[in-house]
């Protein structure tokens, strides 16, 4: 018998090793999108990432991060964005060290937390500071660009064809490390692509090279894109084109018109045609879900005054047409409005997915704002490990949604909407089924202690429509009404339970009636308090005769 196992195993040992040199680039991690819902999976298990994002350089020394683990896991975290840099993953043109990625690995699995990987290539937040030493000391192999100046500056050029070279090299032996050590486990969920990709600080380059190509005729893939859809195109995107009456004959300025934003557009599609081919040789060796992020501009700065040509919503068509190994495109918000960016983002069927978003105290009423109303597949709080006040509210707004996660991410709700609210902003609505969602915050009750205060707790939260009639509601600081859109009928509440789940199983607390529910006008989440709350309502007819 022993003999028999042991001769299984050895088998199963064979399969491994040879798939695994042979190449089975299958990671079994997808970005699905079905009937207008999305999700990612992990061999076939939906999957909502509660993420933060390591501070830029927390990753670079194991020693260094090795306290953050365990506050990291007590913070109800299930993935940690984690840099890998070029530098120090090939400190010479002819050697790797993937020591650092192999502890991230392991260390990760010991806190049953997984990863997405940040690979610090020829890019970070324009720059190029991530390349290794020896290519920054052969400028005349790794070119760079020039400032308004024409001083060179720590920057590759997209044009660089040794430097794109070496970035697929890197990015692609990186994947593989990634396959032959993971691919079991799946710990490492996706990778991003360059780290906002930007161009500074003009709309585009400007070597003899980048001259002639945006004075030669537009690339023959754009002109098909534009001829093939130019009914779908995002209105900025059309509407510029309709300026030069949808040509798409001739050099750049001839198809877009000749100004700054045409520069951008040209930059993009070379920045993305860079990013496609780095994609796509890490995918030849391993298939996670790939995405790039974009720094989103200040209000009223023209291209150049902001880094320029990245994944931004303006040149959606054009990413996207040019990078279409890219899975996703995604914004990093240091700008308050949420809610104005994440509608561009969802444009052009495009997931939604926040790898940086500032770390403060609203961040944590935002994560049920982008999961709820458009349905993210993960969020992640930028320097995770930095910010201790925010943490607090943060570990409870995870703390639901992991436990609302398997209701959330089984994709089978009727309706599901999330809400961040201010004093400024103080009222949304939503329409599910035969009612209307009221949400207010809740210092417009006049009984709240912050009512009359200048500045009030941001508040957030999300309602899943489970049935018809019955609603799991989450979240802090939030009123909650509802109303028939039929006039003919009054809804009020049946009963408003208080629940938890735990491993999967809803269970019951508070029966929430009384003061709770305002004597059934309304459901409500103090400002301070955080729940998750199930509701049934019910019908009856407007008039009395
Ligand atoms: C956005 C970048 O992507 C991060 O790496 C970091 O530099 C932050 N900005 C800093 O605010």
């Amino acid at each position: 018998m022993k003999r028999i196992l042991a001769l299984v195993l050895i088998f199963y040992w064979i399969i491994a090793v040879t798939e695994a040199q042979v190449g089975n680039n299958l990671s079994g991690i997808r970005i699905s999108k079905a009937g207008g819902r999305t999700s990612l999976s992990v061999d076939g298990k939906p999957f909502l990432i509660l993420g933060g994002e390591l501070g830029n350089s927390s990753a670079s020394n194991a020693n260094y991060l090795r306290p953050y683990w365990s506050l990291l896991k007590e913070m109800n975290l299930n993935t940690l964005l984690v840099p890998v840099y070029w530098e120090l993953i090939q400190p010479e043109e002819n050697r790797f060290d993937f020591s650092l990625v192999d502890t991230m690995i392991l260390t990760a699995r010991k806190y049953d937390i997984k990863l997405v990987f940040l690979w610090f290539g020829t890019w970070k937040n324009s720059m190029s500071c991530y390349a290794p030493l020896w290519m920054k000391t052969n400028p005349a192999v790794y070119t760079r660009t020039a400032d308004t100046a024409g001083r060179s500056q720590e920057l590759f050029s997209v044009f660089g064809k040794a430097t794109l070279e070496a970035d697929k090299k890197a990015f692609a032996a990186l994947m593989k490390h990634i396959r032959l050590t993971d691919q079991r486990e799946k710990t490492v969920l996706m990778v991003q692509v360059e780290n906002e990709i930007g161009m500074l600080p003009l709309a585009r380059e400007y070597s003899k090279k980048a001259d002639s190509l945006y004075k030669a005729p537009i690339p023959a893939a754009l002109k098909y894109l534009l001829e093939l859809n130019q009914q779908n195109l995002i209105p900025e995107f059309y509407q510029k084109w309709e300026k030069q009456q949808f040509n798409t004959k001739g050099n750049w300025p001839s198809v877009f018109g000749d100004d700054v934003y045409t520069e951008e557009i040209f930059q993009a599609w070379h920045y993305a045609s860079f990013a496609q081919e780095v994609a796509l040789a890490g995918k030849k060796e391993y298939d996670l879900p790939m995405f790039v992020n974009a720094a989103l501009p200040r209000p009223g700065k023209l291209p150049g005054q902001y880094p320029s040509a990245g994944p931004l919503p303006h040149l959606m068509d054009i990413w996207q047409a040019a990078a279409p190994a890219i899975d996703m495109l995604s914004p990093d918000f240091y700008n308050p409005d949420t809610r104005y960016w994440c509608d561009r983002y969802v444009r052009n069927n495009n997931t939604l997915f926040i790898p940086e978003i500032q770390f403060d105290a609203s961040t944590a009423a935002k994560a049920f704002f982008v999961i709820g109303r458009y349905h993210a597949i993960g969020f992640s709080p930028f320097s995770i490990e930095n910010n201790k006040p925010a943490s607090v509210s943060l570990t409870r707004a995870y703390d639901i949604l992991k436990q609302l996660s398997p209701v959330i991410t089984a994709n089978k709700w009727l309706h599901m909407d999330g809400f961040f609210l201010t004093k400024k902003e103080k009222e949304d609505a939503s329409m599910m089924g035969d009612f209307k969602l009221r949400v207010v915050h809740y210092n417009t009750m006049s009984w709240a202690s912050e009512a009359k205060d200048s500045v009030w707790s941001p508040s957030g939260g999300i309602v899943i429509q489970t049935a018809p009639d019955e609603f799991l509601i989450a979240g802090t600081g939030i009123v909650v009404e509802f109303e028939n859109i039929d006039r003919n009928k009054v809804t009020n509440i049946l009963e408003a339970t208080e629940v938890s789940y735990q491993h999967g199983v809803r269970v019951s607390g508070r029966r929430m009636n009384g003061d709770e529910d305002h004597q059934g006008r309304h459901i409500r989440f103090p400002v301070g308090e955080w729940g998750i709350q199930h509701v049934k309502l019910y019908n009856s007819p407007a008039r009395i005769e």
